[in-house]
């Protein structure tokens, strides 16, 4: 088990060390953002990208692009050049070729994950910003559907949406679970909540690492349903209870008798009152001997500013598409939730995958 005590803690955006030429850049790549944007998922959507970079020392003409796409020479130039400045593309004489940045962009699948999500999900939605924060809604959410929040309408999502959003999901979260697992069943429980249990990923991996425990999931119907079919074709019927439920309804309470509550990457779904309300809940059903456990990306305890910045970015994720009233927290912020609950924390693992932390709590 990594436990990375967390030693940056505070030290992330606490200067302002940029150089100012650099300063300058990344603010005319915000004054030009939305051409930023629509131009670099062109140029990987038309293929323009992939072309070049298979062109690998040769590099390749506008025109040679031009005559392999479905586009016109002058889209094909316009787009180009702007990869320039983008700098996902370089050029010696007239030929293009593919810069660091394009490589990332093709080729890292942390990016490509982000990337899809927000062509998918996201920017259809993305100028609802300022009308999501006004309403505390998610006005974005309408360039998908017609549904209060996502959760209600993620199961009947488009294809490829939903594929994009549940590979954004599980692109973080899974590589926890190996991590999780030991840490989890270390005190032998016969009975694991999953709350927010989503497609049954964590509760399919847990009934696989130990063959006599007894699993329960809470989620909203509809993907509690994409978890029972999981779980039934993958032989394990008998061993999972279901709870369809909305949790935040005052009169659905959990289940109780389980030794270790879960809930994954599920707080961030809620605002600050709810996620107090959510834990008093998980308070009334638990023992003395309950281990509660979540795992959440918190963008303070990372160790790269650019950790960082992918959570503060999926935090508009939140405001414009998923419920308009949640976030990924601060950690700091999120403590005094854990506190108000009744819960106090005792211990914490910080670097587990990419960039969780995973917070044990107990009863006072
Ligand atoms: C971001 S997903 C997390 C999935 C999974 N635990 C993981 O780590 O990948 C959040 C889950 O919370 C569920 N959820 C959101 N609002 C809910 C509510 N009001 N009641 C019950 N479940 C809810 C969603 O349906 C979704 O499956």
């Amino acid at each position: 088990m990594q436990q990375t005590e967390q030693k940056n803690s505070g030290t992330l955006f606490d200067r302002d060390d940029i150089k100012v030429i650099d300063a300058l850049d990344r603010a005319q790549l915000i004054a030009f953002a939305p051409y930023v944007w629509e131009a670099s998922r062109l140029l990987v959507d038309q293929g323009i990208l992939k072309l070049v970079e298979e062109s690998r020392q040769e590099g390749m003409t506008i025109r040679e692009v031009a005559g392999q796409v479905d586009m016109s020479y002058y889209g094909v130039r316009i787009l180009m050049e702007a990869g320039l400045g983008i700098g996902l593309l370089y050029r010696k004489e007239d030929r293009y070729f593919l810069a660091k940045t394009g490589h990332i962009l093709l080729n890292n699948e942390m990016t490509r994950v982000n990337f899809e999500f927000m062509r998918d999900v996201c920017a259809g939605g993305a100028g609802a910003l300022e009308a999501s924060i006004r309403n505390s809604g998610p006005e974005g959410l309408k360039s998908i559907g017609e549904w209060p929040t996502i959760y209600q309408g993620l199961s009947q999502f488009p294809p490829r949406a939903l594929e994009s959003w549940l590979n954004f999901d599980h692109f973080y979260s899974d590589i926890v679970f190996p991590v999780a697992l030991p840490v989890i069943f270390e005190s032998r429980p016969a009975r694991v909540l999953d709350i927010g249990g989503n497609t049954g990923k964590w509760t399919l991996k847990c009934l696989e690492y130990d063959p006599d425990v007894e699993m329960g999931i809470v989620d909203l119907p509809g993907q509690i349903g994409m978890a029972r079919e999981n779980i039934n074709k993958a032989g394990f019927e008998g061993r999972v209870q279901y709870y369809p439920q909305d949790i935040l309804k005052e009169e659905n309470l959990l289940p109780e008798g389980y030794d270790v509550i879960w809930m994954s990457q599920f707080l961030d779904c809620f605002s600050d009152a709810e996620i107090i309300t959510i834990l008093k809940k998980c308070h009334e059903v638990a023992g003395e001997h309950t281990r509660i456990f979540i795992n959440e990306t918190f963008w303070d305890r990372q160790r790269f500013a650019t950790s960082a910045f992918t959570l503060q970015m999926t935090s508009l994720y939140f405001t414009t598409m998923a419920n308009g009233n949640s976030q990924m927290y601060d950690s700091r912020v999120f403590s005094d939730f854990i506190e108000q609950a009744g819960f106090e924390v005792v211990h914490t693992r910080d670097g587990v995958g990419l960039s969780h932390t995973i917070l044990e709590l107990k009863k006072k």
